[in-house]
């Protein structure tokens, strides 16, 4: 079958299908799907049937993997490049991480060098009735950059963010050996995604606490407008999920959040790989 890339209609993210990821995958096919996940923040392919170690190969081919904070508790038993995202315990023990990101963010922002992508494989989707639950919502904050009236433009373009490990409310408190390995950093808040020359908005409510050059209230009152902005219905897409769907986004122009609508007894098990970035620009 030949690879076909489906738009989905929203401000971002598209359907590619015709791949196999549990195939060989020639250059040219592999290029043509990193041009759609560039082009469209948000890819993802149904029916997949893959190992972990087939998930780290593909992920490997877009960049390094990224270790996180996640991995070092949770990770597939065997393979450390893959978190499991997952409410299920067993034993009495958790499996994996059960609060992935319920708030409005992009992964790992608060470090110098923020993984491009981030990819999440669905071995177990929740669901009522036959009705799947559990989906995640993506954000373009590219298509909300280019909404922003010119002169809220002109007062942003150039300017940076801090960004700060220990903003974001955790579902389990970080270590000090943690909060000391992720000191404050600054990143550019428009930022160029480094394929496409895109620009977007590159502003987290959770771990934005400043912004260079700006006085401390309006900064703040700036960032929770920016990222209220980088939300809005008409720039986002709503993934419900299948098992079986392989699905990954750009950690540059897209935003991200968990839709925490289920609990056990309904199962939602993920495997998760990121994929090493550059330094923002
Ligand atoms: C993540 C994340 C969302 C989800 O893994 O970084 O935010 O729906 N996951 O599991
Ligand atoms: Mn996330």
């Amino acid at each position: 079958m030949p690879i076909e890339i489906l738009a989905t209609g929203a401000a971002l993210g598209a359907e590619i299908s015709g791949v196999d990821l549990a195939r060989p995958l020639d250059d040219a096919t592999f290029a043509a799907i990193e041009r759609a996940f560039d082009a469209h923040g948000v890819i993802f392919f149904r029916g997949q049937r893959i190992t972990p170690q087939q998930q780290v190969d593909f992920s490997r081919r877009f960049g390094e993997i990224e270790f996180n904070i996640f991995g070092e508790r949770w990770s597939v038993p065997g393979c450390p490049e893959i978190v499991v995202v997952s409410n299920i315990t067993e034993d009495g023990r958790p499996i994996g991480v059960r609060r992935a990101g319920e708030n409005w963010h992009s992964d790992m922002c608060y470090t110098a060098r923020p993984p491009r992508g981030t990819m999440l494989y669905a071995l177990e989707i929740p669901d009522l009735f036959g009705l799947a639950l559990g989906d995640t919502e993506f954000a373009s904050a590219a298509v909300a950059w280019d909404a922003l009236p010119e002169a809220l433009r002109r007062k942003l373009d150039g300017r940076r963010a801090v960004f700060d490990f220990t903003g974001r409310k955790r579902a389990f408190p970080p270590t000090q050996d943690e909060i000391d390995r992720n000191p404050p950093v600054r990143h550019p808040i428009v930022r160029t995604h480094p394929h496409t020359g895109r620009k977007c908005l590159y502003v987290m409510r959770d771990d934005c606490t400043g912004i260079e050059g700006i006085e401390a209230a309006e900064a703040e009152a700036l960032i929770a407008a920016l990222a209220d902005h980088i939300v809005k219905p008409a720039f986002v897409y709503r993934h419900q999920w299948r098992p079986g769907d392989l699905l990954m986004w750009d950690n540059c122009t897209v935003q991200h959040r968990a839709i925490q609508d289920y609990d056990m007894p309904q199962r939602r098990l993920m495997h998760r790989t990121t994929m090493g970035g550059a330094v923002p620009a």
